[in-house]
């Protein structure tokens, strides 16, 4: 794994510690964890043995016992384990509240799409909230420099952002191993939670999801709560930027692939094979949870042998349930479904030999599990949500080169295993169908699947994803650093002003709003202060220096404003010039009729949008939404691009997405066609312009290498240089006016 020498410790933090202690007959008993998470963090752990890329690995989670019999276990036992593991104790009714509330009754429902499952409950959001609090506590109490933190799963979203506020620089990544829902389901979240889930994450550096889906559910949550735009994955904050990507979770391949061949579990799995000589073995191993769709998945077998009377006695379904969050009570209610659903089944179906459904309710040795998978013939997987499934993995792995696995098209696992018979889990029919089809696939079909499949899991291991995790932490890291290094230094800006100091003829190209003032409520209260008029007054007095204002506002705001200097004003983005004191010209060619037909359309949306308002120019039309509650105004802007793109199709008219305003104006109006006639026009020896918008950009394409393009806040943008804020603008301004000579100043 390539891990560069800055990242030293690998510190995981899970709510699902690797194992809990128990005593039983007065002995401390360690018991294994359950779970994908655990599963993967732990098989990329143990396969790290000959190869160990940190210094060292720490492992937090929540104990599920008391900090007694941790000591005294850590007194008593010489740990075997390649990581240390530091429990976090939290007292038990906030655990509880945290773990049963907002846990698994809110944020598991809800992103594994059961809403109306769903318990809101402000008390469990605070000890979720508590619990974020105690782990980021103990966290910072341990962090040193060259560590990386690993957060993982839902029942941490608040965390990254909890330790970022205490190490700005610290390389902090954050996995989510279940899926990140749509936004109609996401935002059925109480708003406070929404926010403070979504900020919590984006404490991170690199959010993994499992599918390219959940990435781009994740993105629009971004944008529709707090308003990040995103380009590339990569989302740019106010301070920093960062990345959402995928990485799909793959399994310790090697693992389970070698228990065809190993003499305890091929034991296991002959004896189990005698027990149904002549039955073809159908098998499910899942946690006892409604999203996996287990009654469903009954059906779906119970259908089947209603229709196909012929595999009476010829087939058997083993069904493991693996005990799961056993106070709650969707699962308890799910617990007795399921074995209802079995009880009628069989009764309505066994004969005095046979049982068409054997069902297990407990935990599966590896031994025991590796052995079921290798000795079935059906592998029947079929959740009505997953974030991924890894026992679809698990038992393609275990195949040596027959068998089929039916997967659920809605388990993350189905985007990278084609080759399985693929079905929709709530359709009974279907489920009954792909049995049927497994049964009699022939055994070179079988091998032809198999093989692809288990190629694909052989190319991207658990190592695999995570050293893609870890390549990519560093490669944004990387990113910052570079972005760092593009906002304008002390002695870059000591470089820009030495070269317009020996510059005869200089165009600086200065934006407006954003750039030269703040954004007010309303554009008609952003008004330039003095300070800002004089040192344009100064600056434009040397007559080397052509001072433009190249902004999207209308000519009579600019006139009254700048009129008096001798500075070259463009409005409406290019609608408007008027050079230094000549009279404004105007583009001649447009004529404004269009703004009929669009205006009552931006009506109509403002009517919708509280705080949204429309300002008509001579040959642009605006809605602006800065006004409209963050939400809100972001969904309905999307409506109404949506709207005037299928409107304007075919037509002369452009439309920008700009800053909180949809623009609308004429093809060919845009400040980077104005820009190129400035430099057509004269012969500029240095040239700088300064923008903050989508409209900027423009500019900034046209001018490229022929100036210094300086973009003025966050954001992508293909301005060579950043500022953080119109402070900085004017500052510039002024050492650029402390270079002004007076033998050139016109009289
Ligand atoms: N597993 C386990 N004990 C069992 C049965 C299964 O630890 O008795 C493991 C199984 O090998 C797999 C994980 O639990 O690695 C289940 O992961 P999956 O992604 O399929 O579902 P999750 O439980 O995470 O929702
Ligand atoms: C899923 C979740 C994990 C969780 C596991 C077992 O895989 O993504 O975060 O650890 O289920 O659930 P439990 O509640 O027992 O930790």
């Amino acid at each position: 794994m390539m891990c560069d020498g800055s990242i030293k410790r690998l510190v995981i933090v899970s709510n699902r510690l690797p194992f809990q202690l128990h005593v039983h007959n007065q002995q401390v008993q360690v018991n294994e964890s359950d779970g994908g998470l655990v599963s993967a963090l732990k098989s990329y752990l143990e396969n790290q043995s000959e190869d160990y890329s940190f210094d060292s690995v720490l492992w937090l989670g929540a104990a599920e016992f008391q900090e007694k019999l941790w000591n005294k276990f850590r007194a008593n036992s010489s740990s075997s384990l390649r990581y240390d593991v530091e429990p976090v104790f939290i007292e038990r009714k906030t655990y509880n509240q945290y773990y049963n509330g907002f846990c698994n009754a809110t944020l598991w429902p809800l992103f594994h799409y059961f809403p109306s499952f769903v318990e809101y409950d402000h008390n469990t959001f605070r000890s979720y909230e508590d619990v974020n609090r105690i782990f980021a506590e103990k966290i910072v109490s341990l962090l040193k420099p060259g560590d990386f933190v690993w957060v993982h799963d839902y029942q941490l979203m608040l965390l990254p952002q909890m330790i970022r506020e205490q190490f700005a620089d610290i390389p902090i990544g954050f996995f989510l191993h279940i899926p990140f829902p749509s936004y109609e389901i996401f935002r059925l979240l109480h708003k406070p939670w929404k926010e403070k889930l979504v900020r919590g994450l984006l404490g991170a550096d690199l959010i993994g999801f499992h599918t390219h889906e959940y990435v781009q559910h994740f993105l629009k949550a971004v944008q529709m709560v707090c308003g990040y735009d995103n380009q590339f994955r990569t989302i740019h904050l106010p301070n920093r930027i960062i990345k959402a990507e995928m990485f799909p979770l793959g399994i310790d391949f090697e693992k389970f692939h070698v228990t065809g061949t190993t003499p305890v579990i091929m034991e296991r799995r002959d004896s189990i094979r005698a027990n149904f000589a002549d039955q073809k073995i159908i098998f499910s191993v899942d946690r006892l949870d409604y999203t996996k769709g287990i009654t469903h998945r009954m059906l779906g077998f119970e259908k089947f042998l209603e229709r196909h009377p012929e595999w009476k006695e010829k087939v058997v379904f083993i069904l493991v349930v693996v005990p799961s969050r056993q106070v709650i009570s969707k699962y308890t209610e799910r617990k007795k479904l399921i074995e209802e659903e079995i009880g009628r089944i069989n009764g309505r179906y066994s004969t005095l030999s046979w049982q068409p459904i054997i069902y297990r309710y407990s935990q599966l040795s590896f031994t025991e599990l590796t052995a079921m998978y290798t000795v079935a013939d059906v592998g029947l997987i079929t959740p009505l949500r997953d974030g991924m499934n890894l026992v679809a993995k698990e038992f393609v792995a275990c195949k040596a080169d027959t068998g089929v696995l039916i997967l659920s098209e809605l388990a993350g696992a189905a985007n990278e295993m084609g080759e399985a018979l693929l079905v929709n889990p709530m359709d009974e029919e279907e489920v009954s169908s792909a049995i049927v089809t497994a049964l009699t696939m022939s055994e070179n079909d079988q091998r032809e699947r198999i093989a692809k499949l288990k190629q694909r899991l052989r190319d991207y291991t658990v190592v695999h994803w995570m050293s893609d995790f870890i390549n990519q932490i560093h490669e944004v890291k990387e990113l910052q650093r570079k972005q760092e290094t593009r906002y304008l230094s002390k002695a870059s800006m000591s470089d820009l002003v030495a070269k317009f100091n020996k510059s005869q003829k200089r165009l600086l190209l200065l934006d407006y709003d954003g750039t030269l003032v703040g954004y007010a409520r309303h554009p008609s209260l952003a008004i330039p202060d003095k300070r800002l008029v004089e040192l344009l007054r100064l600056l434009s007095t040397d007559i080397r220096n052509d001072i433009t204002i190249i902004s999207g506002r209308d000519s009579s705001f600019l006139q009254a404003w700048f009129g008096d200097l001798p500075v070259n004003l463009v409005s409406e983005h290019g609608v408007g010039v008027k050079l230094k004191s000549t009279p404004w010209t105007y583009r001649t060619d447009v004529e404004p009729s269009w703004k009929q037909i669009i205006k009552p359309v931006l009506e109509i949306f403002a009517r919708r949008s509280p705080g949204a308002f429309i300002e008509e120019k001579k040959y642009t039309l605006v809605w602006h939404y800065r006004n409209v509650d963050a939400e809100l105004g972001f969904i309905r802007s999307r409506e109404l691009l949506d709207y005037l793109h299928h409107m304007v199709r075919n037509s002369l008219l452009h439309i920008i997405d700009g800053n909180k305003v949809i623009e609308i104006r004429i093809v060919g109006n845009d400040k980077g066609t104005i820009t190129l006639k400035f430099l057509e026009e004269h012969s500029y020896d240095f040239v700088v312009s300064i923008g903050d918008d989508k409209t900027d950009e423009d500019m900034f394409r046209a001018l490229g290498d022929k100036g210094y393009t300086i973009k003025v806040g966050p954001g992508p943008t293909s301005a060579q240089y950043y500022m953080k804020g119109q402070q900085d603008v004017l500052e510039l301004l002024d050492e650029l006016n402390k270079t002004s000579c007076p033998i050139y100043t016109a009289v």
